[in-house]
């Protein structure tokens, strides 16, 4: 059993977490931006309970308080392409600090596929987002050494049901003939709960996609 801590517990990804873990023993704070929220996340997981906290506005220290005695951090939060830096660099950057003051070792991060890549993102639409999500990747793997973090990097999510098997993705070209595919976010949230308890995925990035491994094989 862990005492996890969710943040972005109303985001997409972060609902269904909430579900998968209703059904196991682990204890789950999900953090949230508006109370109003709290209730029908409830009914989602009735072990969890919820804390509200935006992650923009919150210093280190305002986070590192919520996450004190938990045994790990999931942390599922995006900017939806607003407030980029403050969110999907800076608040980003701002809860690996307070899981470093809190005593956490466990840090699982979601980002995006090939972020690593410049080659990869730089004629991409969504330009700014892609470079606030690199230099998150790159600051938690170079400042963070502390941390057993795992860098999730799925590709485009999407909202069927899931097959519980996904492909690790090859380095990326660059060259435009990458195909990343998609992945439905069921599954992301499997290989989150999947990899919790798994010291082989520390300190370690994956790009995936949906595919014909069993999720429990792909991430060792
Ligand atoms: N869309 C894609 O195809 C794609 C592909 C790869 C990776 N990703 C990444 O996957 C992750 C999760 O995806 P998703 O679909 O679950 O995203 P989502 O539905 O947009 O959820 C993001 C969550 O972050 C929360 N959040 C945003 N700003 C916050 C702040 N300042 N303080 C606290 N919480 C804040 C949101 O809160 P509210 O619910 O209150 O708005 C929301 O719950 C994101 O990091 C996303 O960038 C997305």
């Amino acid at each position: 059993m862990a005492k996890i801590i969710l943040f972005g517990a109303n985001g997409n990804i972060g609902r269904l977490f909430l579900k998968l873990t209703a059904s196991t023993s682990h204890q789950i704070t999900g953090v949230i931006q508006n109370p109003d929220q709290r209730e029908h996340l409830t009914t989602l997981n009735t072990n969890a309970s919820f804390e509200t906290l935006s992650l923009a506005l919150a210093t280190s220290k305002d986070i590192q308080d919520l996450m004190t005695s938990h045994d790990a951090v999931v942390f599922t939060v995006g900017s939806r392409g607003k407030n980029l830096l403050q969110v999907d660099l800076d608040a980003t950057v701002k809860a690996f600090e307070a899981a470093t003051a809190a005593n956490i070792k466990r840090f699982i991060l979601i980002s995006a596929v090939y972020a690593e890549s410049r080659a990869f993102w730089k004629d991409s639409p969504i330009l700014n987002y892609y470079i606030a999500k690199h230099y998150a990747d790159r600051i938690l793997e170079d400042e963070f050494p502390n941390l057993d973090y795992t860098i999730l990097k799925p590709t485009l999510l999407t909202d069927g049901e899931g097959t519980g098997k996904v492909r690790i993705l090859p380095p990326a070209r660059g060259d435009g003939s990458d195909q990343p595919g998609s992945i439905d976010r069921i599954d992301v949230a499997r290989v989150m709960l999947s990899i919790l308890n798994e010291p082989s995925t520390f300190k370690a990035s994956y790009n995936f996609a949906n595919g014909d491994v069993p999720i429990d094989k792909a991430f060792n």
